[in-house]
């Protein structure tokens, strides 16, 4: 069910201008407009890639369409996109909106922890089930991920130590990119889809390091992908039904290729598993 907008935070950075609201339920959505910079098409990625993720059971914000109605758009003029020197108007209707899982003015959200840090978040084990689905998915960008902390009971990862009380935890974000971002593609690159920190992927000690990932998307299931796809607001898909169909059929395909994306990608880059053992 879409929620409406109801105030305009503020502008956040990204290529994708997302701007941060406040919706009718009160909670805060990062939210992508469907005429944003980089193409209509990240909007379809993004909610795809989410419940993707969300069945391999790694932690991604809730998604929702977010309604803009025009008196909504009237009411806020600092609401446009920047194209050059140009203020390009947001269109009405219905645009993608990542749920912040903390409110924004009581708990910091962050973009990056330092080393420190980041050994220490609870759900780390989560960088290797995203990268199981980043090569799957050939997202071309490298892995996005906020950090913010937060109280276990909610927060439990499938595979990793058992979190303590509170803690840092990750959530992934910014799938624009998946399935070659708007060419809906796959040309694997062997580092593509990598952290650009490898202290997350220490644990790495070879392929088996990946389950039960690798084996979730060998056989992950067709319904989850159909009930996916009927979820995206129609407005969105324009002229690219069929071709989105023949995308996931080509997706479904390919399940059973990620083992050899991840070696090619050791291959490539040693170092990105440096306790990686032959
Ligand atoms: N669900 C979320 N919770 C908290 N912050 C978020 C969330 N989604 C996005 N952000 C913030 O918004 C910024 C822009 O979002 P992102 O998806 O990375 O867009 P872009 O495609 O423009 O890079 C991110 O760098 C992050 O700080
Ligand atoms: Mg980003």
């Amino acid at each position: 069910m879409p929620l409406r907008a109801r105030a305009l935070i503020r502008k956040l950075r990204g290529g994708a201008q997302s701007h941060l609201m406040e919706a009718e339920d009160g909670a805060f959505y990062v939210v992508k407009f469907t005429k944003n910079p980089q193409h209509r098409r990240i909007l379809i990625n993004e909610w795809l890639a989410c419940a993707f993720l969300r069945y391999l059971q790694i932690h991604v914000p809730e998604t929702t369409a977010i309604q803009l109605t025009p008196e909504f758009i009237e009411g806020s003029p600092d609401l446009y996109l920047s194209v050059g020197p140009r203020r390009e108007p947001v269109p009405p209707g219905l645009h993608f909106g990542s749920r912040m899982a903390v409110h924004p003015d009581r708990v910091a959200v962050f973009d990056f922890l330092p080393d420190k840090l980041l050994n220490k978040i609870e759900n780390r084990a989560d960088f290797l089930g995203t990268l199981v689905f980043d090569k799957w998915a050939c997202n071309a960008d490298s892995r996005q991920a906020v950090f913010f902390r937060a109280r276990a009971k909610t927060w439990t990862p499938i595979k990793g130590e058992r979190p303590a009380r509170v803690g840092f935890f990750a959530q992934m974000i910014d799938h624009g990119f998946a399935f070659n971002g708007p060419h809906w593609s796959f040309q694997d690159s062997p580092i593509q889809g990598l952290y650009f920190r490898d202290s997350v992927y220490h644990d790495v000690h070879s392929l088996d390091s990946f389950q039960p990932w690798l084996d979730m998307v060998q056989s992950f299931p067709i319904e989850v992908i159909d009930s996916a796809l009927k979820e995206i607001p129609r407005d969105w898909l324009e002229e690219d039904e069929s071709e989105l169909e023949g995308l996931l059929e080509a997706l479904v395909k390919r399940r059973g290729r990620v083992p050899e994306l991840i070696e090619d990608l050791h291959r490539h880059k040693p170092s990105a598993f440096p306790n990686w053992r032959q």
